[in-house]
């Protein structure tokens, strides 16, 4: 039995909801020899941002090729196996709770940049997707980068979500009384967009058009060599990605009552800025 007791020094899932981001020691995942080949530009459709797989199956953004198709899906839910894995050792409360988004595999340069500046994830942001409103879930994710170059991924990383949250809080309109009902009827949003995540899209587009906090952003340089798995609550550690390509990323989302901190979500601490109860 584990002797020690579990403390906020050393309870993996505490130190994640409240510092939002862990490196995990070592190379835990490793390609095998038969998967090398896929980390590829050669795979892709050419106009996806990159090549996913759906939680209930599903690959989009792959060449058309059937058998390429198949085994990057079989690398991809080989990584997902091992992504819910990986968080369900490191906390063993959100095992019941944990629900798979999508797997990624993101074969572009980051350097090169985006169509628009919304898109650029070069920019400082919090993720909020426009089209998929959590409803206060969060949103932890798990990377790893795969460069068979030897090339680092690097990213801009700030802690600080309430300074992030407080730059633009109070420019950001409240939602119309029927404009959930109207986006998700219209089938811009996939579910209901509540007032927590009208916020959290307010912040992310805020912050990725304000070209003044973008020219002096806040935080500091963290790069993630090849083989490097990370997990992070990109809902609330405020991060860029710089440079770097070939990733493998898993997406989970989790209730709030799967939280061992749960005043360290972002949901309470716009609650607490704003004043107004958002989920
Ligand atoms: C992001 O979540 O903003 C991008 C992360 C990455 O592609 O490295
Ligand atoms: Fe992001």
């Amino acid at each position: 039995m584990d002797s020690q007791p579990r403390t906020t020094a050393n309870d993996p899932a505490i130190t994640l909801e409240t510092e939002g981001l862990i490196l995990l020691p070592g190379q835990p995942f490793v390609l095998t020899e038969a998967e090398r080949d896929l980390v590829s530009p050669r795979f892709s459709d050419g106009r996806a941002k990159n090549i996913s797989l759906g939680p209930t199956g599903g690959v989009r953004g792959a060449a058309p090729d059937p058998e390429g198709r198949r085994r990057l899906a079989d690398l991809m839910s080989r990584y997902r196996t091992w992504a819910e894995e990986t968080v369900r050792d490191l906390a063993p409360g959100y095992g019941p709770h944990l629900e798979r988004g999508r797997t990624s595999l993101r074969t572009r340069e980051v350097a090169e940049g985006a169509e628009s500046k919304r898109r650029d994830d070069r920019r400082l942001h919090v993720d909020a997707f426009a089209s998929q409103p959590t409803g206060g879930r969060r949103i932890l994710r798990v990377f790893t980068n795969i460069n068979p170059e030897g090339v680092d991924r690097v990213w801009r990383v700030s802690r600080d979500f309430e300074g992030y949250a407080r730059r633009w809080a109070d420019r950001i309109r409240a939602p119309f009384p029927a404009e959930a009902w109207l986006l998700r009827t219209l089938r811009i949003t996939r579910a209901s967009r509540t007032r927590y995540d009208a916020l959290m899209l307010g912040l992310h587009d805020a912050a990725k058009l304000d070209d003044a906090y973008q020219a002096a952003p806040p935080g500091e340089e963290m790069a993630f060599p090849p083989g490097a798995s990370w997990v992070v609550y990109t809902d609330k550690v405020v991060h860029a990605a710089l440079r770097g390509r070939y990733m493998l990323e898993q997406t989970f989302y989790l209730p709030l009552e799967a939280m061992a901190c749960p005043a360290a979500s972002p949901a309470r601490i716009l609650e607490r800025i704003t004043g107004h109860t958002l989920v």
